[in-house]
Parts: structure tokens; sequence; C-alpha cells
């Protein structure tokens, strides 16, 4: 009966499922990462996922409750502040994969064994260490140009020619996004979703065009 009430709530974008760990991300954020979550399961069948940036465990949290995302790699650097293109060093104190393992544990449904965690930066891991199938990818570390395109050249190594890059905060990280596109031969698929997502789809495009992402493009 939970499982279902899952799937119901996830397939009607019930952006309360990311009511259980607090996430620094926008209710539009929300409502976009459900839509691309159902249409990865629909495209896919079963499908891994991967972030970079992961603090307490907002963006993990339907994820690690849905058995169809089979496997999750969160790789996050976990320093107690970080540089920020706003200026400034943003502070992240007590920041450990600890504190977020602990929460995603008392999430309803949770299954912590499909969950590796990478205390590192991703200049420091080698993308043929991840070993595990991916074809989705988030994007919510660093919010510098210079980081988020490390980030993304490190998951477009992994997905190959099949599979999504998701940016969250695209403001911040413009120019890191747009060397990014220049880098990329076709086919691949660009896009921006509410309120602060860049999706970058490589291969055949197979989340656009879905009944879940179409509907809510701008
Ligand atoms: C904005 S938070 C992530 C928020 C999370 N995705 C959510 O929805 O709540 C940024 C995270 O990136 C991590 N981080 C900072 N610099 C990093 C780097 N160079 N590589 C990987 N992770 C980094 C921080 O430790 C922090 O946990």
């Amino acid at each position: 009966v939970e499982r279902q009430e899952f799937e119901r709530r996830l397939r009607s974008l019930d952006i309360d499922l990311f009511d259980q760990i607090v996430s620094q991300t926008t209710r539009r954020d929300r409502r976009s990462l459900l839509a691309l979550h159902n249409a990865c399961r629909d495209a896919h069948g079963t499908f891994g996922y991967l972030e970079i940036g992961s603090h307490l465990g907002g963006s993990l949290q339907v994820l690690i409750a849905d058995d169809r995302c089979t496997d999750i790699t969160s790789i996050d650097l976990r320093p107690q502040g970080q540089p920020d293109t706003r200026g400034g060093a943003f502070e992240y104190p007590r920041n450990s994969t600890e504190r977020m393992l602990g929460r995603l544990r008392r999430v309803p449904l949770a299954d912590l064994d499909k969950l590796r965690t990478i205390d590192a930066s991703t200049d420091e891991v080698s993308p043929a260490d991840v070993r595990r199938p991916v074809q989705l990818c988030l994007i919510d570390g660093e919010h510098t140009d210079a980081a988020a395109l490390r980030d993304a050249r490190f998951c477009r190594e992994l997905i190959r020619d099949s599979g999504a890059i998701v940016f969250h905060d695209r403001e911040l990280v413009r120019g890191g996004i747009r060397e990014f596109l220049s880098e990329l031969e076709p086919p691949f698929r660009a896009y921006e979703l509410p309120l602060s997502l860049f999706v970058v789809e490589l291969g055949a495009p197979r989340l656009v065009e879905s009944e879940w992402v179409a509907p809510l493009r701008e």
C-alpha cells in the first residue's frame, strides 16, 4: 500500500515528496525534477542516477525511495564552505556524508543499499571508477562556471551518448553551460525547465517530448 501511494504521488508530481529532507531547491525546481524522474522511468524502465552536490540529501529523497531507480551515486566534496559565483564563501557547517545518510535512512521506502557516496570533487575521481549505469545526472555542487563545466564533462563521460545532464541554478553557471554546449557534437538537445534547471540530453532525446517534460517547458 505504501508503495502504491508513493507511485501515485510520484506520477501526480506531488512536490510534498520532498518534505522529508530540506532541499535547496524551489517548488518549481522540484516539480521539474519529478517530471524528469517520471520521464526516465518511462524511457528506460529502470535507471541509474548520479549527482554532484548532495548536502543533506534533499535532491536524493525521492529517488532513494523509488525501486525503479536502481542505482545512485552521490559525489560531494563536503567542504565546510565553498566559492560561489554570487561572491563570498557559502558556509556549510557540519557538512558530512554521515549526516546525509542519517536523514536518508528515515525516508519511507528508502533503500540505502543502492547508494554509493564519494567524498571528493570530480577532478579527483575518474569516471571509469564509477562503473555504474547512469542515465540521469544532476549538477549542484560548487556554483562556479569552472566547476560546473568540469562536473558536466565528468557526467558526459559516464553517460556517453545516451542520458541527461541537469544543471541546477543555471543562472549562476551560464558560462560553464555555454562552454560545455560548445564541446558537444549532435545529436543533443538543450533546454530550460522551471525554475532554474538547464537540461542537456545526449544522443537521441528521450525525455524532452515526453508527456512529463513537454508541458513544463517555458
Ligand atoms: C547546493 S548544495 C546541494 C543541495 C542539494 N542538491 C539539495 O537539493 O538540497 C551544494 C553541495 O555541493 C557540495 N560541494 C561543494 N563544492 C563541491 C565540489 N567542488 N565538488 C563536489 N561537491 C561540492 C557541498 O558540500 C554541498 O553539499
